[in-house]
């Protein structure tokens, strides 16, 4: 099968604490390819607009917020089965339900302060890294 893509972003918590080093380093010995990589700071025009899709939810505000509140590392990563291999590697999006091993397990505090981001599907993982990266950024 052909290699593809998905997007992932490192959230302020996990960069303010200091775990970008050992977070970045689970994700190449997971065996994906960094094809894009950089830090940078969401505008709160941009949270929202990446998370458009959660505008509805209750806990919209507070996730716009919390994704401005310092940097990211936003990066596009590349693997055979990218999408689903990487949510297996980061966990659940609750930290309570990840699995041992997971990035989520070892560096998330909640369900919203929840370290990493990873696409939910191909088409999703597209359109998200367009949003951090230009054509020539990638590699
Ligand atoms: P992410 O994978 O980036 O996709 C949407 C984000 O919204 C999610 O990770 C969490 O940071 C946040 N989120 C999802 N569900 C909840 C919830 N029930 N309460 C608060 N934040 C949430």
């Amino acid at each position: 099968m052909a290699s593809n893509i998905t997007l992932t972003m490192i959230k302020p918590d996990a960069v303010a604490a200091g775990h970008s080093g050992k977070i970045i380093d689970m994700i190449i010995q997971a065996g994906f390819r960094v094809q894009a990589m950089k830090l940078t700071r969401l505008s709160t025009e941009k949270a929202q607009e990446f998370y458009a899709v959660h505008s509805a939810r209750p806990f919209f505000g507070d996730l716009v917020k919390f994704m401005t509140e310092g940097p990211i590392i936003a990066a596009v990563l590349e693997k055979e089965n990218a999408v689903e291999d990487f949510r297996k590697l980061i966990g659940a999006t609750n930290p309570a339900n990840a699995e041992e091993g997971t990035i989520r397990k070892a560096f998330a505090t909640d369900i919203e302060r929840n370290a990493v981001h990873g696409s939910d599907s191909n088409e999703n993982a597209a359109i998200e890294a367009s949003f951090h990266f230009a054509g020539v950024e990638r590699f």
